[in-house]
């Protein structure tokens, strides 16, 4: 049997959870079959770990390694979150770039590569995750290692006219044609990549007119995998939920008014600033609704070093507190703005108590809040998704009200429209959504990958098996044994699929 080591960035220690749709799809994955996860802890060093932090839980085994305090600022504030993360997401108004950026970048890939290699065995089949490991493969290759190697992008790809804003867009099509397997979440994201193999840097051909490429003289596939949630626990978590005190007072709260939900990490990409705009144009066109409706955002920090995230959060603050300042009563406040999260229950539970859901983003690969959202609600008296077409989710959530993030008067109509939708629509549209939720679950998502990646052969084995492999692996030059050392379980937020 073959052993899974998935790669990230950021990885999700118990406990220390790290928000996105990522941690939610390598989790899930892990937990089922068994396998190593290898990645960065969170935390920051004068020096790169000499070697992984090692934990083993729940059939996962946690390699961790922390990132130099200059590597994070170059490498993760950097190209990963100023270069990368505008420009995979069509943002070029927010595009920085600096080429020492990018070289730290390669270095940190490198190093990754060196750091994972001392843990890889000839059976391991490798999956690395997004952005900031593209040339994770290139590297590992030249170690060399020879097993399959796979890699999904979480976020959305963008044609060639676009990435070519990017000065080194070649390299970075290159190393993504270093993988065995390139997964993306949607035909729109796999044609975008599709468009920047034209680009005349790279001898490539396309065989058996289908998912297979020859460039520069190795075969990748590409394929598009819709990444998906654990609809079924995600429903009872749920239901569960109700009883929870947070999810109690929240509705207490209330006083019988309707609640219009929105969860997203604080990101330019999520279409925030759009979003409470069109709340104002709804109460000022459909003034009835003011003082019977209450707009809860959950949005936690994030990425807050970086320039565009403190202008977003500013923004967002003024905006926040000119609409509760201009509508809101003695006893009642139209936006209820947090910037802190909940665990992934309790979020459950505030989404399944939601009468309709605002899911707006102005781009975004997939978007699990919406599916999350489905998966929640109460099938005999479900709520309304408002959903942004520009999300990978609307590919399959026909029954969402689709509205353009931009569109204020397309935003504020829906919302009227989604707050008095009779039950018998609103079942009906909930049926075909759930019924796509289930079908393309999270554990589709990672077994139709791993199918292709590994062409059927079977994976598994313990976490505990796989920390003792990596015990058995030689030592270190200079005899020094692997760190055995449990990394920290302390402080922290919940997993949430943001
Ligand atoms: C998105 C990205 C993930 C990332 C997550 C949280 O979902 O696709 O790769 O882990 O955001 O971002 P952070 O910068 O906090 O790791």
């Amino acid at each position: 049997m073959k052993r899974l080591i998935c790669v990230s960035n950021r990885i999700s220690l118990p406990r220390r959870s790290a928000p996105g749709g990522l941690a939610v799809g390598v989790l899930a994955a892990l937990r089922r079959i068994g396998g190593v996860w290898f990645g960065w802890s969170g935390e920051t060093s004068e020096e790169p770990s000499a070697e992984p932090q090692i934990l083993v839980r729940d059939n996962v085994c946690y390699a961790a390694v922390d990132l130099r305090s200059a590597d994070f600022e170059r490498y993760y504030n950097g190209f990963c979150n100023s270069t990368l993360w505008p420009i995979l997401h069509y943002a070029t108004g927010r595009f920085r770039y600096e080429y020492e950026d990018y070289e730290a970048y390669q270095a940190v890939n490198a190093q990754f590569a060196r750091q994972l290699a001392g843990l890889l065995g000839p059976d391991d089949v490798v999956w690395v995750h997004d952005y900031h490991l593209i040339p994770l493969a290139r590297h590992l290759r030249e170690l060399p290692f020879h097993g399959p190697i796979g890699f999904f992008l979480h976020t959305p790809f963008p044609p060639l006219q676009v990435l070519r804003v990017l000065p080194n867009h070649a390299e970075i099509v290159r190393d993504l044609c270093a993988y065995d397997l390139t997964g993306f979440q949607t035909e729109d994201d796999l044609r975008a990549f599709e468009t920047c193999l034209e680009l005349p840097a790279h001898a490539i051909a396309r065989l058996d007119n289908g998912s297979r490429f020859e460039v520069d003289g190795r075969t990748v596939r590409l394929g598009v995998y819709p990444i998906g949630v654990e609809a079924g626990e995600d429903a009872s978590e749920a239901a569960e939920a109700m009883g929870e005190e947070t999810v109690q007072r929240l509705i207490a709260s209330l006083l019988g008014r309707k609640l219009i939900i929105g969860v997203d990490r604080l990101d330019y990409t999520k279409g925030l600033t759009e979003r409470f705009g069109a709340f104002e144009h709804f109460l000022t066109t459909f003034p009835d609704n003011q003082g019977k409706v209450t707009f809860l955002q959950i949005a936690p920090l994030s990425r807050s070093d970086v320039l565009a995230y403190g202008e977003i959060r500013l923004v967002l603050e003024q905006v926040a507190g000119r609409l509760n300042g201009r509508f809101a009563e003695a006893d009642w406040t139209p936006v209820r703005y947090l910037n802190r999260n909940f665990s992934h229950a309790t979020l459950m539970g505030l989404l399944r108590a939601a009468h309709v859901a605002l899911v707006t983003p102005v781009r975004d690969g997939m978007n699990l809040v919406a599916k999350e959202f489905v998966a929640a609600q109460d099938p005999e008296d479900p709520g309304v998704l408002i959903l942004s077409p520009l999300a990978g989710a609307a590919r399959e959530l026909a029954g969402a009200l689709l509205v353009n993030p931009y569109d204020k008067r397309g935003l504020a109509l829906a919302l009227q429209t989604a707050l008095h939708m009779p039950l018998g629509e609103r079942r009906r549209r909930h049926e075909q959504m759930l019924e796509a939720v289930r079908r393309h679950d999270i554990h589709n998502w990672y077994g139709e990958f791993l199918r292709d990646l590994t062409g059927g052969q079977m994976l598994g084995g313990s976490a505990a098996a796989a920390a003792k492999s990596i015990d058995r692996l030689p030592q270190r030059e200079g005899g020094r044994p692997r760190s055995r050392r449990e990394v920290g379980t302390g402080r922290g937020v919940q997993n949430s699929s943001r």
